[in-house]
């Protein structure tokens, strides 16, 4: 029986025990890691899409948090000079130009399917792990709203390093088929926030971003978080980060004020001709350049542009 199976049916026995209810048939959800015969195939839910959109149904709150239970404790030590959202302190500054992004980005939820975001930018250093790990942290500030935040840098991940936690077991742990998904997540001081880290032994990233495995871990944990943000390498120097946008919803581009020349932020934009770019956050203004910075780049890109 899958752990996931095993988990939802637990959930759903208690459930039913405290309603007085009968108990729901949880069958088809032991096909998310059970091997599909031919001969069964009629029997079972071979497809993990179909499988991922049946979760919800046995997903009660109670069935989720009896699933991300099992996540592990960590005691993260972030830092807290660039962590914004983890010292209690919200009004530090670039803690009110994330909750204009997160506006943003519900505004475009309004008009998209929009779960799964990609935050990439056209070059290394740029602000990729500093806007999507505080993009994580303002969205879990909201009641109620349960994030993933997932290093999907295998070349130089360093979100774990920002955060104050291990670096495995991660994503690279589970596509190379040595964990389950819950053995990679982890929670830490701040409520709702679950983090997938880059994981350990990482000797071929390219191979192990395309060998199809993401896309199966996305739809797995899709169905238990409200948004799921995925930090991942610079995109002209490699492809990993427009193979890692397919498994997404959209793209957010970070462009660094003073810095990224537009002909590569143009160029960078290129690399996902077939994926919705959501926005464009332009990092590290100073206070004085940021208007006439904001009307630069929206003249560029036509996009919805925070200033971070
Ligand atoms: N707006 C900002 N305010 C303060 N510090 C910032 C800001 N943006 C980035 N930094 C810091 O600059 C450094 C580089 O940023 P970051 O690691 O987010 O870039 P990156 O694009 O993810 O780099 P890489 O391509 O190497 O993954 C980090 O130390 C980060 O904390
Ligand atoms: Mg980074």
């Amino acid at each position: 029986m899958s752990r996931i199976h095993e988990a939802l049916k637990k959930a759903e026995q208690e459930r039913a025990a405290n309603q007085g209810g009968a108990q729901l048939d949880p069958t088809p959800v032991a096909a998310v890691d059970s091997p599909v015969m031919p001969e069964m195939a009629s029997h079972r839910v071979p497809d993990p899409v179909a499988v991922a959109a049946m979760m919800p149904a046995f997903a009660s709150p109670f069935s989720v948090d009896t699933m991300l239970a099992r996540c592990a404790h960590m005691e993260w030590k972030p830092d807290l000079g660039t962590m914004l959202f983890m010292n209690g302190d919200d009004s530090k500054r670039g803690t009110e130009e994330f909750r204009t992004l997160r506006s943003r980005l519900y505004h475009m939820r309004e008009k998209m399917t929009l779960k799964k975001l990609l935050v990439t930018s056209a070059l290394p250093k740029e602000g990729k792990s500093f806007t999507s790990s505080n993009l994580a942290q303002v969205l879990v500030r909201q009641h109620g709203r349960r994030v993933l935040l997932i290093d999907a840098d295998l070349r130089g991940p360093r979100l774990h390093l920002m955060l104050g936690t291990t670096a495995g077991p991660g994503l690279s742990d589970y596509l190379q088929g040595k964990s389950d998904e819950f053995a990679i997540m982890q929670r830490g001081p701040m409520e709702n926030l679950f983090f997938v880290p880059s994981g350990t032994g990482i000797e071929d990233p390219a191979e192990l971003v395309g060998n199809g495995k993401l896309k199966v871990l996305l739809q797995r944990v899709e169905p238990l978080f409200d948004w799921i943000i995925i930090d991942s390498p610079p995109a002209i120097p490699v492809s990993d980060a427009s193979v890692l946008a397919k498994a997404c919803d959209g793209v957010l581009m970070v462009v660094r004020s003073n810095s990224t020349p537009s002909d590569v932020a143009r160029k960078a934009r290129e690399e996902f001709p077939d994926q919705a770019l959501v926005g464009v956050v332009l990092n590290g203004t100073s206070d004085e350049a940021a208007p006439y910075a904001r009307y630069y780049y929206e003249a560029y890109e036509k996009r919805q542009t925070t200033t971070v």
